[in-house]
């Protein structure tokens, strides 16, 4: 009775991260209108990682939400990236930590793609 609604709901994560790849990809450009690019779904890449684990707090397009911005001109680009891995591992204060559920090399993929949005524009 869920698999129909998980099934939607992977479908909606996927056209997401395929929008937050071309984004990130983007880097720089203007990114408006990627709506009609038919980019293959990156299979486990940060983007997807973000959009499933980080996306609800931090906004789909890294705007925000219950946890800060971190896009273009948002405080994490002026942390070092030992920092905002310290923070993605062991979380800080209403942010959980995830380092017992992703990879080290996840969270560095992570900070990457949080870093490059941070800087694109
Ligand atoms: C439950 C909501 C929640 C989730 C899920 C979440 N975060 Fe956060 N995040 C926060 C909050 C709240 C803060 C601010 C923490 C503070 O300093 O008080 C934060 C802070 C951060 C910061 C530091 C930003 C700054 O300006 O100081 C980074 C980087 C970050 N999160 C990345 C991530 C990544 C990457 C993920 C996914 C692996 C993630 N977050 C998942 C709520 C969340």
């Amino acid at each position: 009775m869920t698999t129909q609604r998980s099934i939607r709901l992977r479908l909606r994560i996927s056209a997401l991260s395929i929008s937050l790849a071309i984004a990130a990809t983007a880097c720089g450009g203007d990114s408006a209108d990627s709506s009609d690019s038919t980019a293959p779904p990156a299979a486990g890449s940060a983007a997807e990682v973000y959009s499933f684990n980080c996306a609800r707090c931090h906004g789909a397009q890294l705007e925000g939400g219950f946890g800060p911005a971190l896009d273009a001109g948002s405080r994490v680009g002026d942390l070092e990236d030992t920092e905002v891995i310290e923070i993605v591992t062991d979380g800080r204060n209403t942010m959980p930590g995830w380092g017992d559920k992703l990879s080290p090399e996840q969270i560095t993929d992570l900070v990457a793609f949080v870093r490059e949005s941070a800087s694109g524009g």
